[in-house]
């Protein structure tokens, strides 16, 4: 079964074309990343560029692949994206079990929460069950009580920039899948089954913006986009030294540090100004001018989880860094002295096939986005054509068939299994 990711980011665009055998194994076959256009900040502000760019990173893909791609799973950012956590509540019939539909019902009315302006819901995500006020419960099912209540985690955008979103894929010839908030599938590719069994904070920072992950035993507790990135620090190094965006930029992968003592005191840099004027500068000088965007983000990371969850020592274990604004040399050490957490750089975890290609914290949204199709096709296997579909005996619906209690039933437990 072929399953393909799609990122649709503020400086490049990835494709990443898994193949998922039978037995569960998911290889990477195909991957393509270009230049993006027509993005800021996570928004498609250019429908013909982003579409093109998304032609070409597919066009990419295939080849390596030697498959057509034609459903894509597609990564959601920007500051339009809203996440709040809902409470749902469900009576129970007195005498009665709790049943996959109690389950429905109570994360149902979470779902109701009325997000303030045209938002189109991405995710609900149940986080925790309480029976009877008893907390910390993972699966209801088939448990006593006469009162069963839920926390969802809810992730919404704007109508406006997901339908633009959607029609910069559809006008590349793809049909959309489905949503999914980058920052959760960035933790899905980069995660260990430790870290899925405590809570842990991922920043993704990438160009425009910076997206920030909480999750509890695999669960996401909390979301956040934050709309400073990568491009942030170019912009600074840029105004500062006086010399264009590009160059900055340049200079900024080639010798940015995050910590000044970390730069080498005797690397003299060359920049090019406007006009091809050769400028002689130190590192620790660059260094200086990039920490200050740098610690703002992780500043900003922090106090998005204070304010959700409280403090972040407390509520936080170990901090995850994803996305090419982490690629800074000394990231992980200006972290850990902000955060006072262990930090660690986060590459797609898991995966098969062509992991050289797509083993950089640049590239965890995408193949976390096939990991997301992967478990969702093995949860329904039938339904999505992995294995060959036996036909249906009469009166007997087949597990993951929509609709059918059953299905109901399987996709209830898969959210146990897969926390989404
Ligand atoms: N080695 C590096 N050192 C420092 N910065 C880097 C490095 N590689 C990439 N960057 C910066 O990372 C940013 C791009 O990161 P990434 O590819 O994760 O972004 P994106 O996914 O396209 O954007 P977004 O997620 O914001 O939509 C750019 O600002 C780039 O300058
Ligand atoms: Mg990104």
């Amino acid at each position: 079964m072929i399953l393909v990711g799609l990122d649709v980011g503020t400086t490049k665009v990835t494709a990443v074309i898994g193949e998922l055998s039978p037995d569960g194994i998911l290889d990477v076959i195909g991957e393509g990343t270009v230049p993006s256009q027509g993005l800021r900040r996570g928004v498609v502000t250019n429908l013909e560029r982003t579409t093109e760019s998304i032609r070409q990173a597919i066009f990419q893909a295939e080849r390596v692949a030697g498959v057509k791609a034609e459903r894509v799973w597609v990564g959601v950012a920007g500051a339009h994206v809203r996440s709040v956590t809902s409470h749902g509540l469900a009576a129970i019939r007195r005498g009665q079990q709790i049943t996959p539909a109690d389950v429905e019902r109570a994360i149902e009315q979470a779902k109701a929460y009325p997000f303030e302006g045209d938002y189109e819901l991405i995710h609900a995500l149940p986080l925790d069950f309480r029976v009877d006020g008893q907390e910390g419960i993972r699966d209801p099912i088939g448990m006593a009580g006469v009162r069963l209540e839920v926390d969802v985690h809810l992730v919404a955008g704007g109508k406006g920039p997901l339908t633009n979103l959607r029609k910069a894929v559809e006008n590349a010839g793809l049909e959309v899948e489905g949503l999914v908030l980058q920052a959760y599938a960035s933790g899905l590719a980069v995660l260990s089954p430790e870290e899925l069994s405590m809570t842990v904070m991922l920043v993704d920072i990438g160009g425009g913006t910076t997206d920030v992950a909480v999750f509890r035993q695999g669960r996401l507790a909390h979301s956040a986009v934050i709309p400073l990135g990568g491009d942030h620090v170019s912009q600074d190094i840029a105004k500062l030294l006086q010399i264009p965006v590009e160059e900055a930029e340049r200079v900024a992968k080639k010798y940015g540090a995050a910590l000044p003592e970390l730069a080498d005191p005797e690397l003299v840099l060359e920049v090019s100004q406007e006009g091809t004027t050769q400028i002689s500068y130190q590192a620790p000088e660059l260094a200086r001018i990039i920490r200050p965007r740098l610690r703002e983000i992780l500043h900003l990371a922090r106090q998005s989880v204070d304010e959700a969850l409280g403090p972040l020592e407390i509520t936080v274990g170990k901090v995850i860094l994803t996305g090419g604004g982490s690629m800074v040399r000394g990231l992980e050490e200006l972290a850990r002295k902000q955060f006072n957490l262990p930090v660690r750089m986060g590459k797609p975890l898991g995966v098969q096939g062509l992991t050289d290609v797509v083993a950089a914290p640049t590239h965890a949204t995408a193949v976390g986005l096939v990991r997301h199709a992967a478990s969702l096709a093995l949860q329904t296997p039938s339904a999505r054509g992995l294995r060959p579909a036996r036909k249906p005996s009469p009166g007997k619906p087949q597990p993951g068939s929509e609709g059918a209690a059953s299905g109901l039933w399987e996709r209830i437990k898969g959210m146990f299994k897969n926390f989404f």
